[in-house]
């Protein structure tokens, strides 16, 4: 949901080291392509080939699109002395080597919850279970396996029907879209659509590049399209949408595939079955295509040997309220608000650059200070990025909650008041206006430090350097004690669940409606959970086959705080 919006004018500050260290980040990808290419005589048929894609992909001036640690998956041996900490409770395997991706292991220092006197939320050793056997499952079915080939060539056959072996290997694509923070909770949702339904993940190098690899031994990204034969057989994968007739919901319409009255879904007969359904779930997608969160439909979908997903929103939420998934969630999340927590930290791992320009900067503003506040500021509706009541609103909002150490000297509310002697306080947003008129009202107060890592004037698409930094931000973000963003946004909703944080959100004006002009009262609002918020829910009941309010079926399924038609998961029971 994060829009472009106007560049801002305000004067550049002093460069950050922050924004110095993601400059490496560009030559960094030279570098491994000028390595890859030095070793193209060692390197097997498949690698050559993945070469020659580098080079033609990165002929432009741009970024070079294909990432990575692919073409040589370990050069290092795993580390053998990890600590359950480092590992985040087991969630992480240890098959990685430490040096080939440092966020990987390093990510628990930073986060330390004992350390902070916070609860630790420990995944189950039946996520941890499944989590191992889908490693094993990528590993089997990834890029380069006997079965992707035969799943590549059934797919380029454009028949479906084609007879399965029995280890036949299905696969989802994820078409994540939109601002970074949209991507990393679409590929969330498709990962863990993938581990339910025993499918391997493959993703799009765009984010492929700002991460490290999640599962050892293979990839999870797809080759890209576009090259003599050799790469992915279905091209502009971004261009699916709504009108596409191999989408779920067109396959409905057309008959193609259908529901009997018993309730059983079906491809019709005779009819030729494509290799592959389209699931269109981004917002304005209808009903035909909202039938994806219907058991019968899920049936049906097993079949397809590949699955296209196109989404920009936390999906998780909705597989919650599919029935034949919730025995299995269930058990993989006993503490189902702590689902994108523990995916998150699962999945993403900033490459070496990026992770470096967050320990950097940590290291330099946040590790001293007695307590660290993220302030996450973001202006979606309006041209203007520097809007005085929304200035008034933060100002508003952490002097209600008393979140800032103010003269006199009061409780803060996150920690114990008495020991926190000093605050650093981290301010994103795409101006440094914000960040001016806050260090003006609290720069008098010498225990109060504030800093911001960039300002980028307004969000740029495809752009890996401003991704990295907005990675950086996340992850600078979630290392905070306390944490206030911006409602409506993903960017702060990755920092609050992978730092397993309860925001303040302010609640802001949805960006097709004009801007009020006016701070909301209250001006923000405690978070009921570290959860996402699921902005396109599908309001269908598929049993009883009429509409209802999705935020009444389960206890544990509720509406969010910022956005009205939209649900999350939370237990106010649990801990945070
Ligand atoms: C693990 O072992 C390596 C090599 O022996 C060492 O460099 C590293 O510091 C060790 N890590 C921990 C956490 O002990
Ligand atoms: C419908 O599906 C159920 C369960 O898979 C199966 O037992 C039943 O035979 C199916 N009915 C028809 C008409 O195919
Ligand atoms: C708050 O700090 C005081 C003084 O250090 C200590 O005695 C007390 O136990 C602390 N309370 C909590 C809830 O940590
Ligand atoms: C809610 O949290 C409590 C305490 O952590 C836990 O016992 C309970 O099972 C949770 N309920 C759900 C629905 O997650």
């Amino acid at each position: 949901m994060d829009m472009d919006v106007e560049r801002s004018n305000s004067p550049t500050p002093a460069p950050s080291s922050l924004v110095a260290e993601l400059d490496t980040v560009k030559k960094r990808w030279w570098r491994l392509r000028s390595r890859a290419r030095r070793a193209l005589p060692a390197v097997c048929v498949v690698a050559a080939t993945v070469l020659a894609i580098v080079v033609l992909s990165s002929a432009g001036d741009g970024w070079p699109t294909l990432p990575s640690n692919r073409v040589s998956v370990q050069d290092e041996p795993p580390s053998s002395n990890l600590t359950a900490d480092q590992l985040l409770d087991g969630l992480l395997t240890a098959e990685f080597s430490s040096g080939s991706c440092r966020s990987r292991y390093e990510f628990a220092s930073y986060h330390d919850k004992k350390k902070r006197n916070r609860p630790s939320h420990k995944p189950s050793p039946y996520l941890l279970g499944k989590l191992r056997r889908h490693e094993a499952l990528q590993k089997r079915c990834g890029p380069g396996t006997a079965p992707y080939r035969a799943a590549i060539r059934q797919l380029k056959s454009g028949d479906g029907a084609v007879a399965a072996d029995a280890d036949d290997c299905r696969y989802l694509v994820s078409i994540p879209y939109q601002g970074l923070g949209n991507r990393m909770l679409a590929t969330a949702s498709a990962f863990l659509y993938a581990v339910l339904t025993e499918r391997a993940v493959l993703i799009d190098h765009d984010v492929g590049a700002l991460f490290c690899e999640p599962f050892p031994g293979t990839t999870w990204l797809h080759p890209p399209s576009g090259w003599f034969g050799g790469g992915f057989p279905l091209a502009h994968l971004e261009d699916y949408d709504g009108d596409s007739k191999e989408s779920l919901g067109n396959m409905l319409k057309a008959n193609v595939l259908s529901v009997g009255a018993d309730g059983n879904a079906t491809w019709s007969d005779g009819g030729h079955r494509p290799p592959y359904v389209y699931l269109h779930l981004e917002g304005r997608y209808d009903s035909d295509d909202k039938l994806f969160y219907c058991d019968e439909h899920q049936r049906l979908l097993r079949g397809a040997p590949w699955l296209l997903m196109k989404t920009d929103s936390y999906l998780v939420p909705g597989l919650f309220l599919v029935p034949s998934f919730q025995d299995e969630l269930g058990k993989m999340f006993p503490e189902k608000d702590a689902a994108f927590h523990h995916l998150g930290r699962y999945l993403f791992h900033p490459v070496n650059d990026v992770w470096r320009a967050v320990t950097g900067y940590y290291g330099a503003h946040l590790a001293g200070a007695g307590q660290r506040v993220g302030l996450q500021i973001r202006v979606f509706n309006n041209k203007k990025q520097k809007l005085r009541h929304v200035l008034d609103q933060v100002l508003s909002c952490v002097r209600r909650e008393k979140l800032l150490l103010d003269d006199p000297p009061s409780k803060t509310a996150a920690s114990n008041a008495s020991v926190v002697v000093d605050q650093a306080v981290l301010v994103t947003s795409l101006t440094s206006w914000y960040y001016e008129r806050i260090s003006e009202a609290y720069g008098g107060d010498r225990r109060v430090h504030l800093h911001q890592p960039s300002h980028e004037g307004r969000q740029k698409w495809g752009d890996a350097s401003h991704n990295g930094r907005a990675l950086s931000e996340m992850y600078l973000l979630s290392t905070c004690d306390v944490l206030v963003t911006t409602g409506f946004s993903t960017f702060g909703y990755v920092a609050q669940g992978l730092g397993g944080l309860r925001p303040w959100i302010m609640p802001t004006t949805p960006m097709w409606l004009p801007d009020t002009g006016v701070v909301p009262d209250p001006p923000c609002v405690r978070a009921i959970s570290v959860e996402p918020c699921f902005h396109s829910p599908s309001y269908y009941d598929c049993a009883a086959r009429k509409g209802v309010d999705v935020s009444k079926v389960l206890p544990y399924v509720r509406r969010c705080e910022d956005v009205s038609w939209g649900i999350k998961i939370a237990n106010d029971s649990s801990q945070w």
